[in-house]
């Protein structure tokens, strides 16, 4: 039989661990979020990351880290993404469309998790930039409003409008139908901006060291025996906010050894 054998690879390829776009919104033009569908087998505790990207022009996959953005129960997946100009994944990744597809490997970890917190009063999560995206899983996380009575969100950026997204999280909170009743007043929003004026200027890490932020929030100075901390950010972020949290007297922690903080860095590198 002569018939040449025609491929499906005419139609989308279906990579092994393919999944589909099922929206996608721009926020500004170094950030955006996309959903996709969810592997029925993906198990995944909040504030997890995973490996996505698409296929490379050698054919091979390109893959990233990434922070699931979503809660563990959501029936769909969210990434919130930087755009990197000439990033080998991001600036392909920031053309996506519904109905594309990316690949997604369905193993979940990370150490932005509740089992690597001991028991606490209050959760802060610090972040910057695309490092808001665990913790927008994890606030849309029933078992975060259990565990403590009060979680304080903080949130800095250089401009006003990379805010958006996790302003908007945060606001969605008390009408949400699983959690808003959990989240009542224990929630707290401290965003700041360092490049445009906003209500509240400057770097987090300031506003803790010289104590603004604690009368801002009308709270007593970080202690050991109530507070227990997230941090996803850069990584001379993560290295300033760890000093802080340790000089309170607070210790890191790990999924085989709990204690009172955890880190995750955002991205390697400098930082575009
Ligand atoms: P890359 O070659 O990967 O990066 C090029 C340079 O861009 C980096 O050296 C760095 O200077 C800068 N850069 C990369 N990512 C960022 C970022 N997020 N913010 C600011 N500058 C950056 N990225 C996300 O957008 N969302 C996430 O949820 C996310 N989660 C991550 C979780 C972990 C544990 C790690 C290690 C990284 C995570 N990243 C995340 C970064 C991500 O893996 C990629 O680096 C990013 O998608 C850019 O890919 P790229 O191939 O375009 O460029
Ligand atoms: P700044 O504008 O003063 O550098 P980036 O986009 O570079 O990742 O930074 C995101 C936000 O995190 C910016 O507002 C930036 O402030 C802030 N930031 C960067 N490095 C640190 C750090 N070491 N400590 C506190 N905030 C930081």
């Amino acid at each position: 039989d002569q018939t040449p054998v025609v491929e499906k690879a005419a139609s989308p390829v279906t990579l092994p661990d393919a999944q589909t776009v099922t929206s996608v919104r721009h926020f500004t033009d170094r950030l955006f979020a996309f959903r996709v569908t969810r592997p029925r087998s993906l198990r995944f505790r909040s504030g997890e990351f995973v490996m996505i990207g698409l296929l490379g022009e050698n054919g091979k996959p390109l893959l990233r880290a990434y922070s699931i953005a979503s809660p563990a129960w959501d029936e769909e997946l969210e990434f919130y993404s930087i755009k990197v100009p000439n990033g080998p994944l991001t600036s392909r990744l920031q053309h996506i469309q519904p109905g594309d597809e990316i690949i997604l490997r369905p193993k979940p970890v990370g150490t932005l998790v509740h089992d690597a917190l001991l028991p606490g009063k209050r959760l802060w999560m610090f972040a910057t930039g695309t490092g808001f995206a665990p913790f927008a899983s994890l606030l849309r996380e029933p078992e975060t409003w259990e565990k403590y009575d009060e979680v304080i969100v903080t949130h800095t950026c250089r401009e006003v409008a990379e805010l958006t997204y996790g302003r908007e999280i945060v606001e969605s909170l008390k009408d949400d139908e699983l959690i808003g009743e959990m989240v009542g007043d224990k929630l707290k929003y401290y965003p700041t901006t360092t490049r445009e004026e906003s209500p509240k200027m400057g770097r987090i890490t300031t506003l803790i060291e010289s104590g603004e932020a604690f009368r801002d929030l009308g709270i007593p100075p970080l202690d050991p025996a109530v507070d227990r901390a997230m941090v996803c950010g850069s990584l001379a972020f993560n290295l300033d906010i760890k000093a802080l949290l340790e000089k309170a007297g607070l210790r890191e922690g790990a999924n085989s050894d709990p204690a009172e903080f955890v880190v995750e860095k955002a991205f390697v590198g400098d930082g575009v």
